[in-house]
C-alpha cells in the first residue's frame, strides 16, 4: 500500500538531472561565514555590481505606475527594436526586430531553442569542458548531449574536425557553441567561429550559439553567429532580473512564439522595461568591465607566482580555469581544502567536465580588486606551506 502511494509520487526519470557540485562548496563557505570567517567568493559566476542605474530607475518608474500586465509573447516591441539597434551599432548587422524574442534569461532561451529545433532522441554536440545545464536541459527534453572533448590542440573550442569526426561516427542533429565560454573563459576567433558554422551547416547540423558573455572580451572582439541565445545577466549585471533574448531564423519565429505563449505567456514585464533602459547604461557597464580587466591582470600575474602555472587562455567572460593536477588528483577535494584553509571559494572542474574536471578549478573574477589581491596572497602562502 505504502509502496503504491510512493510510486504515485515518484519523480520522472527525465527530472533526474545532476545537481551542481559547487553547492557543496557554497554550503561549506556558509558554515565558515556563520562561524565569523571572511570568505572570498570566486565560485559563483555572477557580477558583484548591480544593474545599471538607468535600468533600476526605469523599473522604479514602472512600479510607481502600478499595473504590470503581460506583454506580447515575444516581448515588448521597443525592447526588441532596441536590441536590433544594438546589433547594428555593435556588429554592423541589420536585424529585423521581428526576429528578436525576449526570454526569461538565456536559460529559458535554451529550452525554447532545443524544443523548437530538435526531436526526442536527437544528438547534439557540446564542448567539454562546458556549462553543465546545456547537457542537463537536453537530457530532460529527451535529447542526447554528445560531448566533444576540447584541449590545447583545439584551443579549448569545438573545431570543424572534432565536429565532423563525431558526426561520421553517429549522426548529429545539432551543435552548441559558446564564445567566450564558461568555465574556460576562452574565445573563438571570428574565423574559427565561421569555420565551425560552415562545417556544421555543410553537414546538415543545426547551430545554436550561446553569446551570453558577449561584451566581456579582452583578448579580441567577439563575433556574433546567425542565431543565438543571449542575456542581460552578465554584461549588464542583471542575473536576478531573469531576462535574455534570442535571435531567431525566420522559420522559428512562430514556433517559438507558440511555445513561449504556452510555457510562460510572456517574460516578466518589469524586467523587460529595465532591460530596455539598460542599453542607456553602457558607460556604467564599461566601467564594470574595466574592473574585470584589472582583476584579470591581477590573477594572471599573481596566480602563476602563487604556484598555478597552467592556466587556459583567459580571453573573455570573467573566468579563469587552472590546471591543479600538479597539486592533487581530485580538484573537488582540493577546492574543499583550499576553502577550509584559505577561505577562498572556487568551483571544482568536475561540474564542467565529468571526464577531466578533477584536474581543474575555476575562478570567477567578477569581484573587487582588493579581493583578487587577497585571494592571490592567501593561495600563495597556502601552496608554499
Ligand atoms: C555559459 C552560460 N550560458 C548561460 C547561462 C545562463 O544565464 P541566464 O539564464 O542568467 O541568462 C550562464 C549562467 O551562468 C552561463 O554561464
Amino acid at each position: 500500500m505504502l509502496s503504491a502511494a510512493r510510486r504515485l509520487l515518484a519523480p520522472s526519470q527525465r527530472s533526474d538531472v545532476p545537481p551542481f557540485m559547487v553547492m557543496d562548496v557554497l554550503a561549506a563557505a556558509a558554515r565558515i561565514e556563520a562561524a565569523g570567517g571572511r570568505v572570498i567568493h570566486m565560485e559563483v559566476g555572477q557580477p558583484a555590481a548591480p544593474a545599471p542605474a538607468t535600468a533600476i530607475a526605469a523599473a522604479q518608474a514602472a512600479l510607481a505606475l502600478g499595473r504590470l500586465a503581460y506583454t506580447e509573447t515575444l516581448g515588448i516591441r521597443t525592447l526588441r527594436e532596441r536590441i536590433a539597434r544594438h546589433y547594428r551599432e555593435t556588429y554592423r548587422v541589420e536585424i529585423d526586430p521581428a526576429r528578436v524574442a525576449i526570454t526569461t534569461g538565456s536559460s529559458a532561451g535554451f529550452v525554447l531553442a532545443f524544443l523548437a529545433l530538435f526531436e526526442p532522441g536527437d544528438r547534439i554536440a557540446v564542448a567539454l569542458p562546458g556549462y553543465p545545464p546545456y547537457r542537463h536541459i537536453m537530457r530532460a527534453l529527451g535529447c542526447e548531449p554528445v560531448a566533444l572533448e576540447t584541449d590545447e590542440a583545439t584551443r579549448w573550442a569545438i573545431t570543424p574536425e572534432l565536429l565532423l569526426a563525431s558526426h561520421r561516427k553517429a549522426r548529429l542533429s545539432g551543435v552548441l557553441i559558446a564564445s567566450p565560454a564558461n568555465p574556460t573563459g576562452t574565445m573563438m576567433s571570428g574565423q574559427a567561429l565561421r569555420d565551425v558554422i560552415d562545417a556544421a551547416h555543410g553537414a546538415g547540423i543545426r547551430v545554436i550559439s550561446d553569446e551570453i558573455y558577449h561584451g566581456l572580451d579582452y583578448a579580441f572582439p567577439a563575433e556574433t553567429a546567425a542565431s543565438y541565445c543571449n542575456s542581460f545577466s552578465k554584461y549588464y549585471c542583471m542575473t536576478g532580473w531573469r531576462v535574455g533574448w534570442m535571435l531567431l531564423p525566420e522559420p522559428l519565429i512562430r514556433p517559438i512564439d507558440r511555445l513561449q505563449g504556452n510555457l510562460a505567456i510572456s517574460v516578466p514585464t518589469l524586467s523587460q522595461i529595465a532591460a530596455e533602459a539598460a542599453f542607456d547604461g553602457r558607460a556604467e557597464m564599461e566601467e564594470v568591465k574595466h574592473g574585470y580587466e584589472r582583476n584579470r591582470r591581477i590573477l594572471l600575474e599573481g596566480l602563476p607566482e602563487a604556484g598555478f602555472e597552467r592556466i587556459l587562455p583567459v580571453d573573455g567572460a570573467f573566468y579563469l580555469y587552472a590546471d591543479v593536477s600538479a597539486f592533487c588528483s581530485d580538484s573537488f577535494d582540493f577546492a574543499k581544502r583550499m576553502l577550509a584553509e584559505t577561505h577562498v571559494a572556487v568551483t571544482p572542474g568536475i561540474d564542467f567536465d565529468p571526464l577531466r574536471g578533477q584536474r581543474f578549478i575555476r575562478f570567477c573574477y567578477a569581484g573587487s580588486a582588493a579581493n583578487m589581491h587577497a585571494a592571490v596572497a592567501r593561495i600563495g602562502n597556502w601552496l608554499k606551506r
